[in-house]
């Protein structure tokens, strides 16, 4: 028997291109472990009513290691309509299977790495003030609260009145009073002091093992004062046990001018959901975007380690396929890591590494091209060609 079992769900879209590549690069490097294939995504939304099958959630439950591609998903009524006709009408209502499995298992701490490769043609650059241009090395870790906030699925259009009932204990509530339901929509941003501790101390605790000087609070407590400014008083309390390290704060709006700025200046980075989401976007845009940005999602017992792109689906039919595996390959290196495996977590980053500086195999996204089967003759590798390069570096 292998040492590690792991839940392996390709889910929808390219999501079914890039995990069967990376599985080719763990079995390269020797990673001792079977492969369980769980369902989810749009096709079991359409026949059985539900993304996010109970079967899959029992295996995860079992091996409490997963591997995610990406799932399709869409908004409420668009995936109503898509329902199979004889599922209409039984009140069932689309969740993004993903969200739902990070709310399930507690997956609270959501880690994104967004880490230059040298070489990497779609590494930010800057012009200096003598008309030349820089290439600042960008090296940040965004933590994400992964299960509250604005994600937290308390929401309504036409709120009941038991709803409108309590926030009108709230005198900011009276500018709103006369709003008729039905005209209403409410997302609500929960915050909870447990949730705000441990994403909080996640991130000292890495700053400290990976020898990061400081952990910036990105948040907007000057005007979410209660969620945001809960966040940063756990902050202020977390930063006590970790004295080597600075507490910085900032403010969402003003990290995102500052990250094309002077990326250079941020190492781990804490935010809520939404925030974290955001910012984690722009900054993989700084080192290559979602074909280079990875992460994990991680909770007490389980873990779920995934690409943060999502399933591409104007890519989905093309063969040879062409998207980049490398955000699938570097998610797998942060599951290495996360089970101990850190040799070989290391060298899957060199050989992507070197895939990268060597500029020979490279998809579309690298290449600076629109995306589309012309892309193979433009000189574009494929998804499989890059995967081999890796494969090859690891020898
Ligand atoms: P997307 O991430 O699927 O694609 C956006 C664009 O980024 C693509 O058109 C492509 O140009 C590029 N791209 C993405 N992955 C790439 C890769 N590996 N290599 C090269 N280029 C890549 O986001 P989009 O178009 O907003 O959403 C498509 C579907 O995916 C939607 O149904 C959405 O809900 C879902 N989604 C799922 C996520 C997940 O599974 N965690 C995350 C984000 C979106
Ligand atoms: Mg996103």
């Amino acid at each position: 028997m292998a040492r590690y079992t792991i839940v392996t769900m390709p889910g929808d879209g390219i999501g079914k291109v890039v995990l069967p590549e990376t599985l080719r690069v763990l079995e390269a490097i020797g990673f001792d472990a079977d492969y369980v294939h769980a369902d989810i995504g749009w096709e079991y939304w359409v026949e059985e009513g539900n993304p996010l099958p109970d079967r899959t959630l029992d295996l995860l439950r079992e091996f409490k290691l997963g591997l995610f591609g990406a799932i399709t998903s869409k908004p409420k009524k668009l995936a109503a309509a898509e329902l199979n006709p004889e599922l209409q009408d039984k009140g069932l209502s689309y969740f993004s299977p993903i969200v739902s499995m990070r709310q399930v298992f507690n997956l609270d701490v959501c880690i994104r790495p967004c880490q230059s490769f040298p070489g990497n043609p779609l590494n930010f650059i800057r012009r200096t003030a003598d008309g030349g241009f820089e290439e600042p090395v960008v090296d940040a870790v965004i933590f994400r609260q992964n299960t509250e906030g604005l994600y937290c699925g308390l929401e309504w259009t036409n709120p009941p009145d038991e709803v409108r009932e309590a926030l009108s204990s709230h005198p900011k509530y009276a500018t709103f009073a006369a709003t008729p339901s039905e005209e209403l929509a409410i997302s609500m941003r929960l915050f909870t002091l447990n949730g705000c501790r441990r994403i909080v101390t996640a991130a000292f605790e890495y700053a400290k093992k990976h020898g990061y000087k400081s952990v910036t609070i990105c948040e907007k407590p000057n005007v979410l004062r209660e969620t945001s400014g809960m966040m940063e008083d756990v902050a202020v309390e977390v930063q006590k046990d970790f004295p080597d390290i600075q507490h910085w704060s900032t403010n969402i709006d003003a990290q995102m001018m500052w990250l094309t700025k002077n990326p250079e200046n941020y190492g781990v980075i804490v935010a809520g959901n939404m925030f974290g989401d955001i910012i984690s976007d722009g900054f993989a845009g700084l080192v290559g975007g979602l074909g280079f940005a990875c992460s994990g999602n991680i909770g007490d017992d389980v873990a779920v380690f995934e690409p943060t792109h999502g399933s591409a689906p104007k890519y989905e039919e093309l063969d040879p396929p062409i998207v980049n595996p490398i955000a699938m390959v570097l998610s797998a290196a942060m599951l290495l890591d996360h089970v101990g495996e850190t040799d070989q977590a290391k060298a899957v980053r060199d050989a992507v590494a070197a895939v990268v500086a060597e500029g020979k195999a490279r998809t579309y996204d690298m290449m600076k091209l629109t995306g589309g089967p012309d892309s193979i003759s433009q000189g574009a590798a494929t998804s499989i060609q890059v995967t081999d390069a890796i494969i090859e570096k690891i020898g």
